[in-house]
């Protein structure tokens, strides 16, 4: 079982990037939720289920969600035979074949899974997260921003469609070209989110957006800084 002090980013089976142990704000309002209230939630895009395993620890009730077979295998095989009742696992891809129970869950987590839907994709998950949701509700969101430094080589691109309008300027179909050394990690086409496009498609899908930002700031020269956007939204 993957442990809180472990700091390592951990690969995927995919090719869809690392499962991360980084503490964003919205990671932490998530389970800072399933600490008081001990509810229903979802984990999508789980991995290997390491968020999973500390909201089970914390007391909630676990969907988690995840294309491939063999992260969700680790999960059940790492989850202590205590929380294993809490816990359900759905393999699949969300949102194009996951069905979540309607008006029920407290609370989504979607940590680093958004990179790798459609604009379209984009908008039915948030939908779907939506009529999954209890009144008041949240869904919680952790993506990758187009501003980190170290990806610098994506920005005229990103900079160009952000001008000519596009609602998703983050689109990059071409990553393995202009990132050589991302192609062992990341597919060729993902979606990078800023603050602007994850704020309106929250709205557009009907929630009230009460944080949205970039994770982290504090860091001026840091290559990781800006890496991330996240978002916190109410139904
Ligand atoms: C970058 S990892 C993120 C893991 C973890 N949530 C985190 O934040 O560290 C992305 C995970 O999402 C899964 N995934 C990608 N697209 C998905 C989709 N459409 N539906 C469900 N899972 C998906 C991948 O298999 C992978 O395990």
């Amino acid at each position: 079982m993957a442990e809180s002090k472990n700091t390592n980013p951990i690969r995927t089976l995919n090719k869809m990037g690392s499962m991360f142990f980084d503490k964003d704000p919205a990671y932490t309002a998530f389970l800072e939720h399933i600490e008081q209230t001990r509810g229903y939630f979802a984990d999508i895009g789980s991995a290997y289920g390491y968020s999973t395993l500390e909201a089970l620890k914390r007391g909630g009730r676990l969907i988690a969600v995840d294309l491939e077979k063999r992260h969700l295998d680790v999960l059940l095989q790492d989850c202590p035979t205590l929380y294993k009742p809490r816990l359900e696992t759905i393999c699949g891809h969300f949102p194009n074949n996951v069905e979540l129970p309607k008006n029920s869950l407290d609370g989504i987590l979607l940590s680093r899974v958004l990179i790798f839907l459609t604009p379209d994709e984009i908008a039915s998950a948030f939908t779907k997260a939506y009529d999954a949701l209890n009144s008041g509700g949240l869904v919680y969101i952790v993506t990758s921003s187009p501003l980190l430094k170290k990806w610098s080589s994506l920005s005229p691109l990103y900079d160009k469609q952000k001008l000519e309008g596009s609602l998703w300027p983050g689109r990059i179909e071409n990553l393995w070209e202009l990132v050589p050394e991302e192609a062992a990690i990341l597919p060729n086409t993902i979606q990078l989110i800023d603050t602007e496009s994850l704020e309106k498609g929250l709205t557009q899908a009907g929630f009230k957006v009460k944080s949205c930002d970039y994770y982290p700031k504090d860091r001026p020269n840091d290559e990781e800084a800006f890496a991330w956007t996240y978002a916190i939204a109410m139904k």
